[in-house]
């Protein structure tokens, strides 16, 4: 299988698409990147990259950050976070709040935005804020190999300014005890680590440990247990594309987390750690053309966990 070709035909393919869906315009430098886009990086177990369109562009990852704010959660308070934030796929839009009325603030996963502001909400705990950021950084860097990841403050201070759906719900999960910081202190860090730039490639590279069982290939240190990386490799499956998460097993069959800046982490358990980022979303806020080109690379892999 010549995986460089079938790489480089996919990016070929898209740039042809007529159908790109729309960048999120409720952040609005997100709605001011170019739709024509694309970007892909596949990286194999034994560290083969293939690259094609604008792998090495950064782009801001958005939710596909949660996925990393999760796995620096559960090593700081393990299984104690499970108190906090549910595991069951939400069926409902990203940022939804019905549900937290009838489930006593308790958001149904951590990929919601809910979900993810709790566990924002849970390293608080232990960091103080600037920390938070510091090591949410810094383990990205370290997974991914790469020092040069950073948070992009506009992106960040557009979401500051706008943000009053996230402010709704996590001042809705304070008033039921579930949020134990100022929720303007815990948003800070919610939408300072939703603004992570990063490029295909580096979020490939940085998604490994979960194609390797928890093991950092370039350290051959464990991130994290090969169960944790199966759990929330699990979640991923259940949770990432919000209420397109079934469309997306369906058509892919990788677990995946996808951002409303068009980013898409997929894995490929033991095989290999994918991105993509196409900005333009579908009706679920997921990218339109990224999920074409997983969806097509496993038809042309068989990599489908199915
Ligand atoms: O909180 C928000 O709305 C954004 N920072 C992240 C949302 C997101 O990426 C949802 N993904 N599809």
């Amino acid at each position: 299988m010549d995986l460089s070709a079938i790489v480089a035909d996919i990016a070929a393919e898209m740039a042809d698409a007529p159908d790109r869906g729309r960048p999120a315009d409720y952040i609005p430098p997100l709605a001011a990147v170019d739709p024509n886009r694309f970007g892909m990086a596949v990286i194999e177990a034994d560290g083969t990259c293939h690259l094609a369109g604008d792998a090495e562009e950064s782009f801001s990852i958005q939710s596909v950050s949660k996925v990393f704010a999760l796995t620096l959660a559960l090593g700081a308070v393990g299984d104690q976070l499970w108190k906090r934030v549910g595991r069951e796929p939400s069926g409902s839009a990203f940022n939804s709040i019905v549900q937290l009325e009838s489930e006593h603030g308790i958001p149904r996963n951590p990929f919601i935005n809910a979900g993810a502001i709790v566990v924002a909400d849970i390293l608080l705990g232990r960091y103080e804020p600037r920390e938070a950021l510091g090591e949410l950084l810094r383990f990205v860097r370290a997974a991914a190999g790469e020092d040069g990841i950073f948070i992009d403050e506009n992106v960040a201070k557009a979401e500051q300014d706008t943000g009053f759906r996230n402010l709704a719900l996590a001042s809705y999960m304070r008033a039921f005890g579930n949020l134990h910081h100022d929720p303007h202190v815990t948003l800070g860090v919610y939408f300072h680590q939703c603004a992570l730039a990063m490029s295909c490639r580096q979020l490939a590279l940085a998604g490994r440990y979960l194609a390797a069982g928890g093991v950092n290939p370039t350290t051959g240190r464990n991130v994290v247990s090969a169960q944790r990386a199966r759990r929330i490799n699990a979640l991923m499956l259940t949770c990432g594309h919000y209420d397109g998460s079934g469309e997306f097993a369906f058509r892919v069959g990788l677990p995946g987390k996808s951002g409303v800046g068009g980013g898409i982490l997929a894995i490929a358990p033991g095989i290999a750690s994918i991105a993509v980022w196409s900005p333009g979303l579908n009706e679920r806020g997921n990218s339109q053309l990224g999920t074409v080109a997983l969806e097509r690379l496993v038809q042309r892999t068989g990599w489908s966990v199915f």
